[in-house]
């Protein structure tokens, strides 16, 4: 039985808050669990990774070496050297791009879809200015879903990379990854996904997937922010040179020549984020404890409640419709502005994020500038949303 009222007590922020959070296509509220951890961290273990023979240095490090095979666990991943810790979502997809854009020449291609986050995008365009690779973009149709034969005609024997989210942070439409990978395999290209919005909502599982390269934040996945993963295959990670240089990614140094570590130290130069990364096991361990597919089917109940509601507004536009959504409605209302939306609802209040959403191109194809974006998770409740709704009855009643 899932019970929220249950859940919602393990989250400090809504003890201490009446706001109905609608914004966790942006970050995630945090588990006590996870709060605790990191405490615990700075209060009694605040020493470093990786570099001390001490006791203490030795049980962080083992801490730290357990988030590692937890992240494996969690996406299924063959060996927890795949599981490249960053900053984040942009930083993994960046250190792909600038790693394994090393290994591409002038003239290969890269496809892209219309609905990624900047992120999944501006990093293979500066790539392309950079090596005068090709970049190329499946278009999505009026529904927010990709046009699939023109993904399909992209594909040449040029093609080297796709980089494709799993679910849209503009749209929520959910994209058929299996589909998608098995269709760029049989050419021979090396799917790389950006599944920010995926993994915290969607169960994950890289080797069934046959997905090469996954790219995720912790901060969307009730964990700490300043913490991502950048999983790859182990035989695409060893060919792929290491991008930045320092401590931890070394074998040896001299000054003719630098040998490097082996993975997944090669990618992690520097003093990692010790304490958020210890912390990140936590969060993944709450998940697991709800349950993915719980999760998944609880949030889908919120998502066909709050549609019905809103399809019941005249002048009140979704975009984004896919029959594959996840919970994240992007929506519209005539001659209001997602601002004072976002205004009026925070009156009431409501927490959605407004604006382009970092996702300009998807949005262009819609005519528009900015939407309102109500994003749920599995703490939010159906009363919520009647709330919301009558945030929505309270902008038509200054406006309408
Ligand atoms: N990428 C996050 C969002 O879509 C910040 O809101």
């Amino acid at each position: 039985m899932f019970n929220v009222a249950k859940i919602r007590k393990d989250f400090p922020f809504l003890q201490n808050n009446s706001i109905a959070y609608f914004d966790n296509g942006a970050t995630s509220l945090k588990p006590k669990s996870v709060i605790d951890e990191v405490l615990y961290h700075y209060n009694y273990e605040s020493v470093n990774v990786n570099r001390g023979v001490y006791k203490l240095s030795q049980i962080a490090t083992q801490k730290f070496d357990e988030t590692r095979n937890t992240v494996k666990d969690f996406i299924n991943a063959k060996r927890k050297e795949e599981v490249i810790f960053t900053k984040g979502t942009t930083d993994s997809i960046n250190l792909l791009a600038l790693s394994y854009g090393e290994l591409l020449n002038e003239g290969d291609e890269i496809i892209i879809s219309q609905m990624e986050h900047h992120a999944n995008f501006v990093p293979w365009q500066m790539l392309r200015d950079k090596k005068g690779i090709v970049l190329k973009m499946i278009p999505i149709d009026e529904n927010g879903e990709l046009i699939y034969d023109e993904f399909l005609k992209l594909l040449t024997p040029k093609t080297r990379l796709l980089s494709i989210t799993w679910v849209s942070n503009l749209l929520g439409t959910i994209n058929n990854i299996e589909q998608i990978v098995k269709d760029a395999h049989r050419l021979g290209v090396i799917v790389s996904v950006d599944g920010a919005q995926a993994v915290p909502h969607l169960k994950i599982d890289v080797q069934k997937l046959d997905i090469d390269f996954l790219s995720f934040s912790a901060h969307k996945m009730y964990g700490p922010t300043g913490v991502g993963v950048l999983y790859g295959k182990k035989e695409l990670l060893e060919k792929m040179p290491p991008v930045f240089g320092g401590g931890d990614m070394i074998d040896k140094v001299t000054l003719e020549k630098t040998t490097y570590n082996t993975l997944p130290h090669k990618f992690e130069a520097g003093t990692p984020n010790v304490a958020d990364v210890i912390a990140f096991k936590k969060s993944i361990e709450y998940l697991n404890n709800i349950g993915i597919e719980n999760i998944a089917n609880y949030e889908q109940q919120l998502l066909n409640y709050a549609m019905e509601k809103l399809s019941r507004f005249d002048d009140l536009s979704i975009i984004g419709i896919s029959s594959h959504k996840s919970a994240t409605i992007s929506f519209t209302i005539k001659d209001v502005h997602p601002q004072d939306i976002g205004m009026l609802l925070d009156e009431k209040g409501i927490a959605v994020r407004t604006g382009h959403h970092c996702a300009q191109p998807a949005l262009a194809k819609f005519n528009l500038k900015a939407t309102a974006r109500a994003s749920f998770a599995f703490y939010n409740t159906k009363e919520e949303i009647d709330k919301f709704i009558d945030g929505i009855n309270y902008i038509y009643d200054i406006f309408k």
